[in-house]
């Protein structure tokens, strides 16, 4: 019984940590910072070249299809959130076999063009799926 409340006020203690980290925390109001790790962006570079990189070229620069660097990307993805990304490329990417990859792998090759696109990696990995108010950086 004694075993039991005391797992009834660690859920509770956990739940009012999540309705502060909900509520904004410090950082703001509506949008959290774009976070992955090094060993996300290792993984995505390596399911980028068996993947991606046929059409989109080895660096994303382009090539049948369009570059994922660069002004293309600026222009496309930054200032939008990362689950319209990630909705993007794992509902439609690869363009010859949509939806075929895990959402680990879609998640690290999302990591792997931050890195390419100079959005620096930090410790906390990407969300599997992304969190909807979780922004890719102007
Ligand atoms: C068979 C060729 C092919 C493969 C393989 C492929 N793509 Fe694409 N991709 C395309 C084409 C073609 C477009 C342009 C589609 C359009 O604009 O409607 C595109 C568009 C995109 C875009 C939008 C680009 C932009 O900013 O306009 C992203 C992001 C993307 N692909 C990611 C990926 C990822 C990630 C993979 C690997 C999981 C991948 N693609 C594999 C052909 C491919």
């Amino acid at each position: 019984m004694a075993t039991n409340l005391m797992m009834d006020l660690r859920l509770m203690a956990a739940g009012a940590v999540l309705a502060i980290v909900a509520a904004g925390g410090p950082t703001s109001a509506s949008a959290q910072a774009l976070t992955y790790t090094e060993a996300q962006a290792a993984a995505g570079a390596n399911a980028f070249r068996s993947g991606c990189s046929g059409c989109h070229g080895a660096q994303a620069q382009g090539a049948e299809a369009p570059a994922l660097f660069g002004a293309q990307f600026d222009g496309n993805w930054r200032g939008v959130p990362a689950a319209s990304l990630y909705d993007f490329i794992s509902q439609l990417m690869p363009a010859d076999k949509p939806g075929s990859l895990t959402k680990d792998a879609y998640v690290s090759i999302m990591a792997h063009l931050f890195k390419l696109n100079g959005i620096p990696a930090g410790t906390a990995p990407l969300p599997i799926p992304p969190p909807p108010d979780m922004m890719i950086p102007k």
